[in-house]
């Protein structure tokens, strides 16, 4: 009978799931968020994205007010708003497409592609998320394409990309294979598009400029690894009015990937736009062989009609939520070494260290560059050792878990610093497997870092096995590590690969990043518990593909505090708080070589991931003191921090100073950052700040933290409503140059 029952159960059970897992959809399907509605409309067997924006509840309604088909003049060669636009598909029968996020040269040499509707589903997945599949396949060809959206409901975030394949007598050729192609017709007449740009040690300024009519912007990254040097790959684009914080039509984007990319807005003289986004393919196609399935990186796009502001928290939420790693957990207080010792340590600096940030209240120690390595390739400097994940016993003779036991002792959690995608000509790995370097067989090899740095070829899986196995024998060999820093100091400078045949070069910009993610994958499955920092060359890894295997970036190699607070503003604008390592470290900088106040540099680290990089040994005592108050009242506020809701107040690229605050989400407390940059002395004395997010009728206590001689706002211990803070702004004063503040508001 027993057996009976559960033969009944697993019988209903698969029913069931059979009947949820996958729901038919018709001629029009409106995909929800909480406050955006993507609209999807089948005409002449063609799926149409006839609207994304404001959420609408009627397909009726979306169906009578979108795009008719009444835009004459488009030159672009795209007119139908097709969910995926592609080069070759025909218009109206009357002329073909020549853009579009996918370029196909098919078997035989065919250079057009027309993706013809087939099936259309929901699919299962996480609750509060609406997974819409559609199959899309060419009209003559045996190619296919399957379109993921992916709607959060919390977040208003939208998932999009695509899954390639094809069963064609031969290879064919991708000249551009794009997660997101999509075309807009006429929803307004001005466009302004908001990125970050930047290099070493300057990353994440702010850039925002119309993109004028008949103008196509594009921002790309071509290093291979550095994806976030250059541009980062993600925008804001303003639709009509340029947007404010708070007010506006924006359409927000970021693209999850770590190698090469590719992302352009085309705003035509029709007032037609276009959006594409995607992987770049470098200086060739890629070659897709038969019954392969190349699936695109994912792209999140989210919408807001309350301005950029809005933007931000949604992609942070979306972030915490879905795609950083274990992104509601509140990241560590930590020292990382760098800094404090660069090449230049033994175990007595480190344990010392180790010391100081016991002292100072830190949670973690992290041993960064130059443990490693053995002989005359002992990692002494950026010149030799690159590839041998070997104990540097010259330096660390008692080894690496006798180090991690010495943290384990004073209460700290140990991490360690790697660049595994990364060798040096003079080292063990090169030396047995040169044919393991990424190079091009006619040319010198061209040599970074050090005058020996090269990148491996992470497209061959025996190095990729090797790199895993050095990995596993390090991270097994050190009981409890927590934390390890992923650096990448390079970018493909060799083109090519011995790995790929010769026909195959191209695949190597594609094929790096997936061969990439597969060892990471790896990894992380056999140690979920790990934190891992994604760096390369300080933010050049501040991207949503990394972040999927990584809780945090480095967010810049340069720590001044002055130039990190439009760093982690322009940062902020897309990656969350708690991913945002920020570190207080020793002047005069050593980048730029400016001395700013302990206190400041606290203020600006303590808006992100809080941590260190100097030898506290070298503090005064009342820094120490000082120090101590603020870590403890950084712990007791991360949850805020890290986890809260942003509102950007002052921007620093506007005015002489700069202000953000963070709300926890049931607006029980805020915490207000105020960061005085070059003050004029006498004017320019800054206007209340006009908070925001707090619950207008709760009452809030305002208390200043990291108080030194003076109260930064006269109402400093004052409980005050939110209304009128919100409505009159809280009072605030700044005197000279880096002078900066902070406030906890707490709710009575
Ligand atoms: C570059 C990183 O950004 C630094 O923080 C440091 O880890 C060095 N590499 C070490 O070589």
């Amino acid at each position: 009978m027993k057996r009976l029952v559960a033969v009944f159960w697993t019988v209903l059970m698969a029913v069931f799931v059979i009947s949820v897992s996958a729901a038919p959809v018709e001629n029009d399907f409106l995909l929800q968020t909480k406050n955006s509605t993507m609209s999807f409309h089948k005409s002449d067997n063609t799926w149409l994205m006839v609207h994304y924006g404001a959420k609408i509840e009627k397909a009726g309604d979306v169906n009578a007010l979108a795009w008719s088909g009444w835009v004459g003049g488009n030159f672009f060669g795209h007119r139908k708003p097709a969910t995926y636009s592609v080069y070759g598909s025909d218009n109206d029968r009357s002329t073909m497409n020549k853009f579009g996020g996918l370029a196909v040269i098919h078997a035989d040499g065919v250079t057009s592609t027309e993706l013809k509707a087939g099936d259309a589903k929901t699919v299962d997945d996480k609750a509060g998320v609406t997974h819409l599949v559609l199959e899309l396949k060419d009209s003559v060809y045996p190619f296919f394409v399957t379109q993921h959206f992916r709607a959060v409901e919390a977040s208003d975030v939208i998932e999009t990309w695509v899954e390639i394949r094809h069963e064609e007598s031969a290879p064919v050729k991708l000249m551009r294979m794009d997660s997101l192609a999509l075309v807009f017709p006429l929803i307004a007449k001005e466009f302004h598009l908001l990125s970050l740009t930047g290099q070493w040690a300057s990353e994440n300024q702010l850039t925002e400029a119309p993109v004028a009519l008949g103008q196509t912007v594009s921002m790309t990254s071509r290093s291979g690894v550095r994806s976030a040097f250059g541009n980062n790959p993600s925008f804001m684009l303003s639709v009509g009015d340029r947007a404010t914080e708070i007010t506006g039509r924006v359409i927000g984007g970021a693209l999850a990937w770590s190698g090469s990319w590719s992302i352009s807005v085309q705003h035509d003289y029709v007032n037609a736009l276009a959006i594409n986004a995607g992987s770049d393919t470098g200086n060739g196609p890629y070659t897709l062989d038969v019954g392969k399935t190349l699936t695109s990186p994912k792209m999140a796009l989210t919408w807001s009609d309350s301005g950029k502001g809005q933007i931000s928290r949604n992609l942070h939420r979306w972030a915490r939520d879905q795609q950083l790693r274990d992104g509601h957990m509140l990241r560590p207080v930590l020292l990382n070494s760098w800094e404090g010792a660069y090449f230049d340590f033994n175990e007595k600096t480190l344990t010392d260290m180790m010391d100081g940030v016991k002292e100072l209240g830190g949670e973690m120690f992290v041993v960064d560059d130059g443990w490693f390595a053995r002989g005359k390739y002992a990692r002494d400097d950026d010149k030799r050792g690159l590839g041998d994940w070997i104990l540097n016993e010259k330096k660390l003779p008692k080894g690496l878990g006798w180090l991690a036991n010495e943290a384990k002792e004073r209460g700290l959690k140990f991490g360690i610093w790697v660049e595994p995608e990364m060798a040096n000509t003079t080292s063990e790995l090169v030396d047995a497997h040169p044919d393991w370097v990424l190079r091009e067989k006619t040319r010198p090899l061209r040599q970074g870092r050090g005058g020996t740095q090269v990148v491996l070829d992470m497209t061959n899986p025996v190095l990729r096995d090797n790199i895993y196995g050095q990995m596993d024998a390090m991270i097994t060999s050190i009981p409890g590590l927590a934390y390890i820093k992923w650096d990448a100091n390079a970018e493909i400078s060799n083109a090519g690969s011995t790995y790929l045949g010769a026909d195959r070069q191209p695949n190597l910009w594609f094929d790096y990043t997936a061969g990439l993610y597969d060892l990471l994958g790896r990894l992380r499955i056999k140690y979920p518990d790990i934190i891992m920092k994604a760096c390369s060359s300080g933010g050049a890894h501040m991207d949503y593909g990394f972040l999927r295997y990584s809780d945090e970036f480095w967010t810049s190699d340069n720590t001044d505090a002055r130039q990190r607070v439009f760093i982690q503003w322009g940062a902020g604008h897309f990656y969350p708080s708690c991913a945002m390592a920020a570190h207080v470290t020793a002047v005069p900088n050593h980048q730029t070589h400016r001395s700013t106040p302990l206190k400041f540099r606290f203020d600006v680290a303590m808006s992100g991931r809080l941590g260190f990089e100097l030898h506290p040994k070298n503090m005064a005592a009342e820094e120490i003191t000082f120090a101590k108050k603020a870590v403890a009242d950084y712990k007791r506020l991360r949850p805020v921090i890290q986890q809260g809701d942003l509102y950007r107040l002052v921007s620093p690229w506007e005015q002489s100073y700069a202000s953000l605050m963070y709300v926890s989400e049931d607006k029980g407390k805020a915490v207000v950052f105020l960061y005085g940059l070059n003050r004029p002395v006498m004017s320019d004395y800054p206007a209340p700040l006009m908070l925001k997010g707090l619950d207008a009728g709760k009452r809030y206590r305002v208390t200043e933290l990291n108080r030194e001689k003076r109260d930064h706002s006269r109402v400093n211990g004052k409980t005050l409503g939110g209304a009128a803070l919100m409505g009159m702004g809280l009072p605030v004063k700044l005197e000279g140059d880096y002078d900066s503040a902070v406030f906890e508001l707490a709710a009575e």
